[in-house]
């Protein structure tokens, strides 16, 4: 049994129920804040029962939710937040994501305890010189009048705040950069990202939406390497002070993926796809990163951890969830 106790905000969403269950099988005690403006109460299924874990529903915008804590944490672990502006305007992104921020620093530094945040692959932008290095790339910004950007100006806010934090007060914080982590949890929106979107597509037999042209890159992580490279965050001295890349570095383009995720589905006839142009879901000018991959020299060393989950093997993982789920849970908007 590990005696430590972990805080996660964010635990009902996707990464922080992945995280919660694999602490609680490890023998962590998780005290997890959410208030389930995103997150799902059955992500949570089969550990609020447990009494190593406790569930509180509360804003992390609040200062008060962190002075209600009154067990003792070891590590906190940083992932509410509002990804995409494209559901809610760019002032929740950037006020959820600075003041939830600055709370959850301000709770390690009054304990003195390390902090694990999550921040984002977004953050490199459309810097075109992939792979992406978290000491040699630069983060390319887009129009400060495209919404989209607010969410990587907010995560870049947050890890220079956390590493300001850290140098004025003493606490170690780790900065972890996920690469479009999908899985067992995820939303079936485009909160989800392009995977859960297109599984549900194939499985109705409907037409997968693509924006752009489809050739733009992503390179998508399977949510157990994710959380492998979290637990190992926790856990590392080494990860002290650090910005680490978390994902696999297996590029394949939007289109592509539509492809494989037909082809693992095993539903037979061909994939229904229509380009989606981007001017038809923002009004204002839409700028997409058309390449984006990892460079995880540095994670592995410092980690110890390597994604080894292709992407073939994921997806097949998720579709199996994804027919379980869509058949014994809700998921309205989620
Ligand atoms: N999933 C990915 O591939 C990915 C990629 C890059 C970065 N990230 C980052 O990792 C973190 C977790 O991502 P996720 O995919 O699990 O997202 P998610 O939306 O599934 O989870 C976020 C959770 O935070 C909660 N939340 C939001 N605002 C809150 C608030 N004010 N108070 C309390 N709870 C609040 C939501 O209800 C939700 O349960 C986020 O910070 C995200 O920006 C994720």
């Amino acid at each position: 049994m590990i005696d430590k106790t972990v805080l996660i905000t964010g635990v009902a969403g996707f990464l922080g129920s992945n995280l919660l269950h694999r602490l609680l099988q490890s023998g962590y005690k998780v005290v997890g804040i959410d208030n389930l403006s995103m997150g799902h109460m059955s992500n949570m299924d089969g550990a609020l029962d447990n009494e190593r874990f406790k569930f509180v529903e509360a804003d992390a915008m609040h200062a008060e939710t962190f002075g209600s804590i009154t067990d003792d944490v070891d590590v906190c672990v940083h992932l509410a937040a509002f990804k995409i502006p494209r559901y809610g305007n760019a002032i929740d992104t950037l006020k959820i994501n600075y003041t939830s921020t600055e709370n959850v620093l301000d709770f390690a530094k009054a304990r003195d305890i390390k902090c694990v945040l999550a921040s984002t692959s977004d953050i490199y932008g459309k810097n075109p010189a992939v792979p992406f290095s978290e000491q040699h790339s630069d983060s390319v910004i887009g129009n400060s009048k495209s919404p989209r950007w607010s969410y990587a100006v907010s995560k870049l806010f947050d890890e220079h705040l956390a590493l300001a934090y850290q140098d004025a007060y003493g606490f170690p914080v780790t900065l972890l950069r996920f690469f479009g982590s999908f899985g067992p949890r995820q939303p079936l929106s485009w909160w989800g990202g392009p995977p859960p979107v297109f599984i549900n597509a194939v499985l109705n037999d409907l037409v997968i939406p693509i924006h752009g042209d489809g050739q733009q890159t992503r390179s998508f992580t399977y949510v157990e390497d994710t959380i492998d490279g979290m637990v190992a965050a926790i856990e590392k001295d080494d990860a002290n002070g650090e910005i680490l890349n978390i994902g696999n570095d297996e590029e394949v383009t939007i289109l592509e993926l539509a492809q494989r995720v037909k082809a693992v589905s095993n539903t037979g006839g061909d994939l229904k796809y229509e380009l989606v142009p981007y001017e038809s879901f923002s009004s204002k000018k839409y700028e997409d990163v058309m390449r984006r991959v990892p460079d995880t020299t540095l994670s592995q060393k410092i980690l110890g951890v390597k994604a080894s989950i292709g992407l073939d093997e994921g997806l097949k993982q998720s579709i199996e969830w994804q027919i379980e789920a869509t058949r014994t849970r809700s998921f309205g908007d989620y």
